[in-house]
């Protein structure tokens, strides 16, 4: 994914990422990994899936990016009663975070309030939105596993790597 080379992308997004406060979604983590790039991530994809569908791409590449516009810091505990408490609502605080920074059109602010969709009943109005809660549920779904893969993996290796110290130290 080399954002650089897609012009049209990076204009569309450059506004919102030079924000001086959007830029502050770089401190915070979620699923694992910078709330900035799993946002860009799922702005990116909704937006080439978009234009491949002749759908409002600009609304989903902007939109995109701000659906999880919350600064709220989990530390990457997804399973916490904090992060729990905030699926159920970041999505009204991202709305009311890029409306005060920016100035979004009907379909932008219903992409945004809506991309819990199902997990929050909610019915998108626009096809972008479905779009967009389509990517964001992927795109998160795979960090989210990539987190507990790399947890999986650390702690099979705490317990092979003792383990094997001891058994070549007895063959010794
Ligand atoms: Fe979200
Ligand atoms: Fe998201």
């Amino acid at each position: 994914m080399d954002l650089k080379q897609n012009n049209e992308f990076m204009s569309l997004v450059n506004p919102i990422v030079n924000n001086s406060d959007f830029i502050k979604t770089q401190d915070t983590i979620h699923h694992g990994i910078k709330k900035f790039d799993h946002s860009i991530k799922v702005s990116y994809y909704s937006y080439k899936i978009a234009k491949k569908l002749n759908f409002d791409y600009e609304s989903v590449a902007r939109a995109g990016l701000l659906h999880d516009y919350f600064l709220s810091n989990t530390n990457g505990k997804s399973l916490s009663k904090k992060a729990l408490k905030l699926t159920y609502k970041h999505h009204n605080i991202a709305l009311r975070n890029s409306r005060r920074n920016f100035k979004l059109n009907k379909l932008e602010e219903d992409i945004i309030v809506k991309h819990m969709f199902p997990v929050i009943p909610k019915i998108p109005k626009y096809k972008e939105s479905f779009l967009v809660a389509f990517v964001d549920k992927i795109i998160g779904t795979h960090e989210f596993l990539s987190k507990f893969n790399k947890l999986l993996n650390y702690k099979i290796l705490s317990q092979v790597i003792p383990s094997f110290m001891i058994f070549t130290n007895i063959i010794k």
